[in-house]
């Protein structure tokens, strides 16, 4: 793979920077079509940093793959970027004091606020809850019948979020929460009802005729039944639950102040928004590489057959090292999300060889960076042996991201992926219902395999 840079620092590198020379209406269909091959051809093209014009509403990106480059971002302090802001487009789903919106001190406090539930022994909690919504979203699966994976990891992904971060209790509330939020998210299926996300003028509510509108009656009686269930919370007396949102009813700042309702709604919103699809297609996308690599799956049973699935410790399952190296290929080959957050520069910054200036937006690119040939050979074929023979460094694997902006969400992501995985196959014996592989296409915040792959059961294991 080519690196391109330059000896000299130049006055103004973003428009110096190589980049694509198609006209932008070429390029944003290009791109927001076929994100994979556009990205690929660029990389081919430019290397490891090269520059997108205005696209998809979004203003020139520096793109960027080269692992020293990610290190200076990663490593450089916080105040060097501000990637809050550019977030704002997703503010009307999470609201103004979600985290994602947040940049400088006030996203450091808030990050040391919702970090402590997300690791250590807090983790081994949901490893019961995680295993029981598994076993019952699968338990209506029935040999010979075929089914689509995505829909089922969703189903699963969406009530791990509901009783293990939301803490809810099976009832009345419960399913009016998950009915209202399924509303509220399948909005966004379809690019032209949430492509009032991308364009502020469409944001007019002229009642349930415009998606806008039909956006925020959704909303509104979301918000409505969570903030009665953050009311009921807070009343109790002891917020005794090991649940993500007893967790933080009770977490205080350095100032010894606990976070507002508006603040807990936001939060619980983010983990949603960042935590639903993206597990939810890691495990389809696992679910398709296993089955359809035939020496895969049979490696992972023979791993999985040394274990007694149903009464071994959940810690345990994080152990095995086959079934670690499916779900880190999984998600170095096509990693959920193309991109880290953008950067957008405070600061003067030189990378490679060019000097920005403020205001530049830096891209870290997750996808080129997993596809760079020098560091991951035969980089578009899965590999999961990859992982068992070297060790990467955060700046060659980042599928969550890194530095201060890093997923807060990774532990619990990889413990919900083993953990359903095992539960899944040590039950059914599945089979690829497609002879067809798959693609991978854009869905919203992430990449997702085209079709959502269908399956077949082909007997109890
Ligand atoms: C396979 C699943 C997941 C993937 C691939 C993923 C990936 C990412 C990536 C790439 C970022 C941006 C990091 C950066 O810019 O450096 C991010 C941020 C974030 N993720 Fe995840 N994520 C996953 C699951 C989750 C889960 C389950 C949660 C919470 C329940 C979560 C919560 C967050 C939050 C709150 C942020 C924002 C962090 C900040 O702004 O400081 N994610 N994630």
């Amino acid at each position: 793979m080519t690196t391109t840079t330059s000896s000299s620092t130049i006055q103004n590198p973003i428009k110096s920077l190589p980049g694509p020379h198609e006209s932008i209406w070429y390029q944003t269909i290009w791109g927001v079509t076929k994100p994979v091959s556009y990205f690929n051809t660029m990389q081919k093209r430019y290397g490891d940093i090269f520059v997108t014009p205005q696209f998809a509403g979004l203003p020139p990106q520096v793109i960027i793959s080269n692992p020293q480059a990610i290190q200076q971002i990663f490593t450089a302090d916080a105040s060097m970027f501000q990637s809050g802001l550019g977030n704002q487009m997703i503010q009307p789903i999470v609201g103004d004091l979600s985290l994602l919106l947040m940049d400088g001190d006030r996203h450091l406090q808030k990050r040391k606020l919702l970090m402590p539930p997300f690791h250590g022994e807090r983790m081994k909690a949901y490893g019961t809850t995680i295993r029981e919504i598994t076993r019952e979203a699968t338990e209506k699966l029935t040999v010979g019948e075929k089914f689509i994976a995505r829909p089922l990891m969703q189903e699963i992904s969406l009530n791990v979020i509901l009783r293990t971060i939301f803490g809810l209790k099976k009832g009345k509330r419960y399913q009016q929460i998950e009915h209202a939020l399924i509303g509220m998210l399948d909005m966004f299926d379809n690019p032209v009802n949430a492509s009032f996300l991308f364009f502020k003028p469409l944001q007019k509510n002229l009642g349930f005729l415009t998606p806008w509108g039909r956006f925020i009656q959704k909303r509104e009686l979301l918000d409505k039944l969570l903030y009665q269930e953050i009311s009921e919370r807070r009343a109790q007396k002891e917020h005794t639950g090991e649940d993500i949102l007893s967790l933080l009813l009770s977490a205080r700042d350095e100032n010894g102040e606990g976070m507002t309702d508006e603040e807990l709604r936001d939060e619980l919103m983010t983990m949603l928004f960042a935590g639903h699809e993206t597990t939810a297609n890691a495990l389809t996308w696992a679910l398709y590489w296993i089955h359809y690599l035939p020496e895969v799956k049979e490696k992972l049973l023979q791993e999985l057959s040394s274990i007694d699935a149903e009464n071994i410790d959940a810690m345990e399952i994080m152990g095995l090292p086959y079934l670690n190296a499916v779900c880190s290929e999984t998600l170095r080959i096509y990693p959920i999300a193309f991109f880290t957050l953008v950067r957008i520069l405070q600061a003067p910054m030189e990378l490679m060889g060019y000097e920005f200036s403020p205001g530049t937006p830096l891209a870290p690119c997750i996808y080129l960076t997993h596809h760079n040939s020098d560091i991951y050979p035969e980089p578009k074929k899965f590999k999961p042996e990859r992982f068992l023979e070297r060790k990467f460094s955060p700046y060659e694997y980042l599928p969550f991201g890194g530095g201060s902006r890093r997923c807060l969400g990774s532990a619990f992501a990889i413990f919900e992926m083993k953990l359903a995985l095992v539960t899944i196959l040590s039950k059914y014996s599945l089979k690829l219902a497609q002879k067809q592989p798959v693609k991978a296409v854009r869905r919203g915040i992430v990449f997702t395999p085209s079709g959502g792959v269908c399956l077949t059961v082909d007997s109890y294991q």
